[in-house]
């Protein structure tokens, strides 16, 4: 059997960031790394979506053209994803000319066959912008939740797919300008031709995720409609039909017959320009996409629908959608910039350690939430005490008394004959979890065996025994040398960095999945270095500082009272090094405020100064020291520079 892996292809229009990777990329390189080391036919295709209304809205909005974006974006996803150790068999584009042969001949065919008809409709058009307004360049009220800045093909705050017209209050994106209702012609996929056969063919695809299976039965419960797929614009795959000049292809029609062209790309790389027909033209290919659920309609009905009007492909046998991962509690948001980015996160971290903590915290049925704080205890308590820890101990132990050499045994006490049988049966547990898309649980299975083989090593003390009773010692190193080989192998889809570095350490002898049930030991190892350093809560704080939360009204902004304030007195808080208790004059009135600025400022340099603070900030305690206000300064690398103005004021007066 044959396994085509696929992950959404993202938008070639910005980076990619936490909720990308725990939605459609990080659980299939897992899924992907296990059925290779299962030594299976499988290949794992992906690329970047280059065309559409995302990439020229960038486009315009950072004043380059479409192809500079999309040229720059390719090579920035493209190398974190390296980093990150993404493992594609082929990272394509969708401006290649292989690409946009493919999908115009997509189109051909199923025009020929009946599936794709003109139509006459109105559109909105932008008369000062002098332009069609598709997809997201218009926006709006949604209709369903009223919130603003909906936009032309779906609405962010609650999620509704939407057509232009459904839109209150229709505006033009880029000039605001109250867009005109003009016709024009546009080509339809009759979706609405594969009501019954998508049913029938959702109905057998019993073991789905739940979630994926309702939003595709809700779809298919309110009646499939025909859909344009075709725009008025000029960036995109032309429409191959003389009467459809200066039209392209609509993004969601070309993108996912990328994931051919991905793999023919790859064929031509190898000098076998017809290998990938044996995966796509096959009906016994396993074909899974994994993709964020905002993408199931897409996937789960549409694009089948266009493989079944074409006739020759196999149908994606499963779709594995993931829900969202937020931030800190709210929504990822690439336009307010609210995000944690790959590029961003891998300058100061290791790639391990957030593959750890998506796939630990995997938005697998429901949506989840990313916090920094959980990520520092998860490397920390799990990643570097339980699972270093436990490599670490072993390997010193065998450094030190056994000259790197790991002790042989023969036979084996109960405690022993346990942990080995733990071992044995470790791959086809987890394998089940992943196979099934458990990657969470896979994970959770793998950490199991390193708190048994921790608590196994305390039980066993071999730093007793190598005293008392040197065979039993032998034995328990040979046992725990044994848990490390299979973990290098265990741990290699969730954490390959360290499953490599582990393998380095230990020499290991190549050994597959079902192999490391009984692992094969080198006959020496090298020298052990550590896997993961602590990261201490100044690291931590820095990430959380740099988060922007959403943008403030106007209005919220008004509520911030900053006046003037003249430092009277000043002195350090008891017991503390860097905190100073102030007395302010705020025109006639006098309070006391707290600041941590002692490291770069001594109390008598403060007295005397004109501040600007914080006025109506709720009163607060700080370390049991009563603070009823905030004073501004600037945190730099030099240390806390307050702010002070510019010519002599007297306290109390208001900034504006
Ligand atoms: N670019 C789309 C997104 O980021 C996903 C495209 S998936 C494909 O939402 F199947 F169309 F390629
Ligand atoms: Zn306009």
């Amino acid at each position: 059997m044959k396994i085509l892996v696929t992950s959404a292809l993202p938008y070639a229009n910005g980076n990619i960031h936490l909720g990308h990777l725990a939605g459609a990329y990080l659980p299939a390189d897992i899924y992907v790394r296990y059925q290779r080391l299962k030594n299976r036919d499988v290949i794992y295709m992906c690329g970047t979506d280059e065309h559409g209304v995302p990439v020229t809205i960038s486009a315009e909005k950072q004043n380059k053209t479409p192809k500079e974006i999309v040229d720059n974006y390719y090579k920035s996803i493209k190398k974190s994803f390296g980093d990150f150790g993404m493992t594609f068999d082929n990272f394509s584009r969708t401006t290649l000319s292989i690409h946009h042969r493919m999908a115009q001949d997509f189109f051909q065919k199923i025009y020929n066959k009946g599936y794709i008809y003109p139509k006459e409709i109105e559109q909105f058009y932008c008369p000062r912008c002098k332009r069609f307004l598709p997809d997201r360049y218009i926006i709006g009220k949604c209709p369903r939740c009223a919130a603003d800045g909906a936009k032309g093909d779906q609405c962010e705050s609650c999620g509704r797919w939407l057509e232009p017209f459904e839109l209150v209050e229709p505006k033009c994106l880029i000039c605001e300008g109250i867009p005109q209702k003009i016709k024009t012609k546009h080509w339809y996929f009759k979706l609405s031709a594969f009501q019954d056969k998508l049913s029938d063919w959702i109905e057998k695809k019993t073991d789905w995720k739940e979630h994926v299976l309702g939003f595709v039965k809700g779809w298919l419960k309110e009646g499939l409609r025909d859909r344009p797929i075709t725009r008025d614009m000029s960036w995109g795959v032309p429409v191959p039909l003389e009467q459809a000049k200066g039209k392209v292809l609509y993004v969601w029609f070309d993108a996912p017959i990328g994931y051919i062209s991905s793999t023919i790309e790859w064929s031509e790389k190898k000098g076998k320009p017809d290998l990938w027909k044996d995966y796509w033209l096959s009906k016994e290919t396993k074909l899974v996409h994994f993709i964020g659920k905002d993408n199931i309609v897409f996937h789960a009905l549409i694009w089948p629908a266009m493989l079944m009007a074409y006739g020759d492909y196999v149908l994606p046998s499963d779709i594995p959608a993931n829900q969202f991962l937020n931030l800190e509690g709210d929504k990822f948001s690439t336009s307010k910039n609210y995000a944690i980015w790959l590029p961003d996160y891998l300058k100061d971290f290791q790639a391990d350690s957030l593959r750890y903590t998506l796939t630990r915290n995997a938005p697998e049925a429901r949506d989840t939430d990313f916090t920094w704080r959980d990520f520092q205890a998860w490397h920390n308590n799990e990643l570097a005490d339980t699972l270093g820890n436990f490599i670490n101990r072993t390997l010193t132990f065998i450094n030190k008394y056994y000259n790197s050499s790991a002790p042989k045994a023969s036979s084996f006490a109960d405690n022993d004959k346990r942990m080995l049988d733990i071992l044995s049966k470790a791959p086809a547990i987890i394998g089940e979890k992943i196979e099934h898309f458990e990657f969470k649980n896979g994970l959770q299975e793998v950490m199991k065996i390193v708190q048994e083989a921790n608590r196994y090593f305390d039980k066993e003390k071999p730093w007793a025994t190598r005293m008392t009773d040197p065979s039993t010692c032998e034995k328990t190193l040979n046992v725990c040398m044994k848990i490390v080989t299979s973990l290098s192998v265990l741990i290699e889809p969730f954490l390959p960095f360290t499953a490599d570095k582990v393998k380095k350490m230990i020499n290991f002898i190549p050994q597959d999945w079902d192999g490391i049930s009984e692992p094969k030991l080198a006959s020496t190892i090298g020298k052990p270095e550590i896997l993961f350093q602590k990261i201490d809560n100044d690291t931590i704080d820095i990430q959380i500082k740099k988060l922007k939360k959403t943008d403030i009204t106007i209005e919220e902004f008004r509520k911030i009272v900053l006046k003037t304030a003249k430092i009277l007195k000043a002195e350090v808080v008891q017991g503390s090094k860097n905190l100073i208790k102030c007395i302010v004059e705020i025109g006639d009135e006098k309070r006391q405020i707290v600041a941590g600025i002692g490291k770069d400022y001594k109390p008598d340099e403060l007295v005397g100064k004109t501040i600007v603070i914080i006025e109506n900030l709720q009163p607060a305690k700080i370390r049991g020291v009563l603070s009823r206000g905030m004073l501004l300064a600037a945190d730099t690398k030099e240390g806390i520079i307050l702010l002070t103005p510019d010519k002599p004021v007297s306290s109390g007066a208001i900034i504006k």
